[in-house]
């Protein structure tokens, strides 16, 4: 079964090629333009998918050597994720599948992230995966393909949202994650004492809005303003300062996975979204899940950002099952990860 997977969510324009589960072609467009804005500008990134999705998904076929006719579904992103970018996908997804008579299939992006490890690799259900991005910070409970429960998820900024503010704070510019990430590893994490939000007692929720608010407070401390420019603070202060934030995040990202997989007794621990290729994540999740013996799986980083490889995957899963989705099928913005498509 060769499944098309198409992503437009938010401001990654991609579409892959997935074979009886195996990746055969995978492009992701990028879009730049929001740089400049300091986070994505939702108009923008809805014109920049229209601009971009038919050579992107040429450019998918093409990589992988299938031709049109030789699909057996389109899968899409329904949602989570800005209304006008998921509707350039969904309406171009459709009118593929339909002139070509095949499946359509709506995916919670999600789920799409969820399904990313394997990619590459087999973890065995059931497991705990810790979804970390731009947009969510959730911790899940999978039992079985197409069941799972929600343990926790943020009651206000995501983690990547976090990386991405503070990042601007600091003038490093957009995406902040891999900026701050980059940075930190010249920096004492223990320069600062930033607070570790572990909210109330035995909860797997997540609040990262205050940290964020901390930093802000710590450079008015210092005499520096809110978007400090890399010229005006000394490096070696700046990289201390993401260091210590970096450390403040992922300290409590691993002891609610941990305890999230200790409490449910899996074996099995996936993380993924942008924020897993965060490298302490990586690190700290590592050493944590050794010293407990559970097994952690974490995706390259292609799958980590958002990507059509992950979206063709958790499509291909449905096809299997005999499941698809009707035309009428409407971007949902809001999708939950509970609600399947
Ligand atoms: O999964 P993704 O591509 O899009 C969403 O679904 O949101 O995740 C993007 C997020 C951004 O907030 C970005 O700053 C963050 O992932 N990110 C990182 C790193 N690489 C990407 N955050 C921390 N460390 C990184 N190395
Ligand atoms: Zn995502």
């Amino acid at each position: 079964m060769i499944v098309l997977g198409i992503e437009t969510s938010c401001d990654e324009t991609s579409a892959a090629v997935v074979t009886d589960g195996r990746v055969r072609s995978n492009i992701i467009s990028s879009q730049l333009i929001h740089g400049k804005y300091g986070g994505v500008v939702p108009e923008l990134a809805s014109r920049a998918h229209i601009r971009l999705i038919v050579p992107v998904v040429e450019d998918a076929l093409s990589k992988a050597g299938v031709r049109k006719h030789e699909i057996s579904a389109v899968a899409v992103t329904q949602g989570p994720g800005l209304a006008g970018a998921l509707i350039v996908g969904l309406s171009f997804a459709k009118a593929l599948a339909y002139g070509l008579r095949i499946p359509l299939i709506g995916v919670n992006h999600l789920e799409g992230h969820l399904y990313s490890n394997f990619l590459t690799e087999q973890p065995a259900f059931p497991f705990v995966s810790l979804i970390v991005s731009g947009g969510h910070s959730i911790l899940v409970h999978v039992e079985a393909p197409f069941s799972h429960r929600v343990l926790g998820e943020t009651r206000d900024d995501a983690a990547g949202e976090a990386f991405d503010k503070v990042g601007k704070m600091l003038g490093l510019g957009y995406p902040g994650g891999p900026l701050v990430d980059k940075l930190a590893a010249e920096g004492n994490p223990a320069a600062i004492p930033f607070p570790r939000s572990y909210l109330e007692e035995g909860t797997y929720d997540f609040s990262f809005s205050g940290i964020k608010t901390s930093v802000l407070y710590y450079l008015r401390s210092k005499g520096l303003t809110d978007t400090v420019s890399k010229e005006i603070i000394d490096r070696q202060h700046l990289a201390d300062i993401c260091a210590s934030f970096q450390e403040a995040v992922v300290d409590v990202l691993v002891a609610k996975a941990i305890s999230a997989a200790l409490n449910t007794g899996v074996r099995d621990l996936t993380i993924a979204g942008g924020v897993s290729a965060n490298s302490l994540l990586r690190k700290k999740m590592k050493e944590e899940t050794d010293r407990h013996g559970i097994r952690l799986y974490y995706p390259p980083i292609e799958y980590c950002m958002d990507n059509g490889a992950m979206i063709a995957y958790a499509g291909w899963l449905r096809l299997k099952q005999g499941m698809s989705s009707p035309f009428t099928l409407k971007p949902v913005p809001n999708l939950p990860l509970e609600e399947l498509a």
